[in-house]
């Protein structure tokens, strides 16, 4: 018997992607001073020895000033450390497409979801901070002016370019989880009055132009995919009705893939969780989070979808392949504690995910501390440094390993 998951699928660029199977991005936290070095290649070799079609790298930042994590790589003209940049992303890829995988970076700017301790000035559409008890860890951010806005999109377009010329084999813009493509797609984070705001139409454009620039660099034949949100799922943010819209027109724009992921920092959908506590007892039973979400979007767009968050079983993801749901599966946590997952349903074999809930205990440091996110992080560290994932790890060490951490490097920050 055939499976749906072991059929190549075809982009409509050319590209031809070898089987159903998506690593989404999980960011590494592993960069030397913004430039990937070896702990990358030694994991992302796992991934592709273990059999994926296609593996997003962890969020990329378009500039140094604004990062999403401490250890991000950045890509931009600028750089600090330009010819490691390029020496490091061309060895990245080099590695990689010899195991037949393709890699596309995920190229993010945060926006406000930018912790003060790394960005104390962040910037956004609007000047909204995020809602308590968020607001204490992440400053207000300040409106971003015309120009700063066309230079990010110019930014965004440079990094397709580098990864292309650095020999990845497409890229993905991070449009979901309530970072800046994001907050100037949600009417709550962004209430410009000029033609970055107002009717969703006019919320499209930055996430629009970014598209442009980077399609101007690369050429019609190099895959350009975009994660996005099938909705923020929190008052006056980006709805179901607006996601519909913009994947539409992003189809209609010529993009190769959507995937389809959901949630915000203020609401952590995208892991299953609502900050901690659990989501209603209907999704949790489901296996995708966002599917039926998905089922819609598919409707109205003529390019492929992927569909990412909470796929566990190999049943499930032949059922909805089979109902033509989606066109690839994104795993990230199954990954993160077994790179040869991918293989083993490739060969039939039905071995359900380890992953399950992670939780301290408390719900305070449940809903501020980002303990899925540390945990995996640890994982794939391990990868990085040639090890196995170690599924059975308890949360207590990782947590306090974490906090320490990031104690240490607000610390610095303060004293300089
Ligand atoms: C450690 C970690 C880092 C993540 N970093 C990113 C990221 O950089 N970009 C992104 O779009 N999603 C990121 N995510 C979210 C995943 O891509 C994915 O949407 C989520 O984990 C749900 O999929 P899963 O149930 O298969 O894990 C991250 C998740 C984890 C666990």
């Amino acid at each position: 018997m055939t499976l749906k998951i072991s059929e190549s699928l075809k982009l409509p660029c050319g590209v031809v992607i070898k089987n159903r199977l998506a690593k989404s991005a999980m960011s590494e936290n592993m960069g030397t001073s913004f430039y990937p070095g070896e702990e990358f290649y030694h994991c992302y070799k796992k991934w592709g020895e273990g059999g994926l079609g296609l593996a997003m790298t962890g969020n990329i930042m378009v500039d140094s000033r604004h990062l999403g994590e401490p250890h991000n790589v950045v890509i931009e003209k600028n750089h600090k450390n330009y010819d490691k940049m390029i020496a490091g992303l061309k060895k990245w890829a080099s590695v990689i497409q010899e195991t037949g995988m393709d890699i596309w970076p995920q190229i993010n700017h945060p926006g406000k979801q930018t912790p003060k301790f790394l960005t104390p000035e962040p910037v956004a559409p609007s000047a909204v901070a995020l809602k308590p008890p968020l607001d204490k860890m992440f400053n207000t951010p300040r409106e971003l002016s015309e120009e700063e806005i066309l230079d990010i999109i110019e930014r965004f377009g440079y990094a397709a370019k580098i990864s292309k010329e650095c020999g990845f084999t497409g890229v993905q813009i991070h449009g979901a989880h309530g970072y800046l493509v994001s907050q100037f797609l949600s009417s709550s984070s962004n209430q410009r009055s000029d033609r970055w705001g107002g009717s969703i139409e006019a919320r499209f454009n930055f996430v629009k132009e970014i598209y442009l620039s980077m399609r101007k660099n690369v050429g019609d034949d190099f895959p350009i995919g975009i994660k996005l949100n099938s909705a923020d799922f929190s008052k006056g943010g980006f709805t179901h009705e607006e996601a519909i819209f913009v994947t539409k027109s992003l189809s209609e724009l010529g993009i190769d893939l959507i995937e389809i992921s959901g949630g915000t920092y203020e609401k952590t959908t995208m892991m299953g969780n609502d900050n901690g506590k659990p989501v209603k007892e209907s999704t949790r039973k489901r296996e995708a989070y966002f599917i039926e979400y998905a089922k819609d979007i598919r409707e109205h767009i003529k390019c492929p979808l992927m569909v990412t968050g909470g796929f566990r079983t190999l049943d499930f993801m032949e059922e909805t392949l089979e109902r033509d749901e989606l066109d690839l599966v994104g795993i990230a946590r199954p990954v993160a504690i077994d790179p040869r997952w991918p293989n083993q349903l490739l060969d039939n074999q039905r071995i359900e995910s380890k992953v399950k809930p992670l939780t301290s205990g408390f719900k305070i440091l449940d809903t501020i501390f980002p303990l899925e996110i540390i945990w995996y992080t640890y994982q794939i560290h391990r990868m990085g440094h040639r090890k196995d994932p170690q599924p059975k790890k308890g949360v207590y060490p990782i947590i306090f390993q974490s906090a320490w951490s990031i104690g240490m490097q607000s610390l610095r920050r303060v004293r300089g």
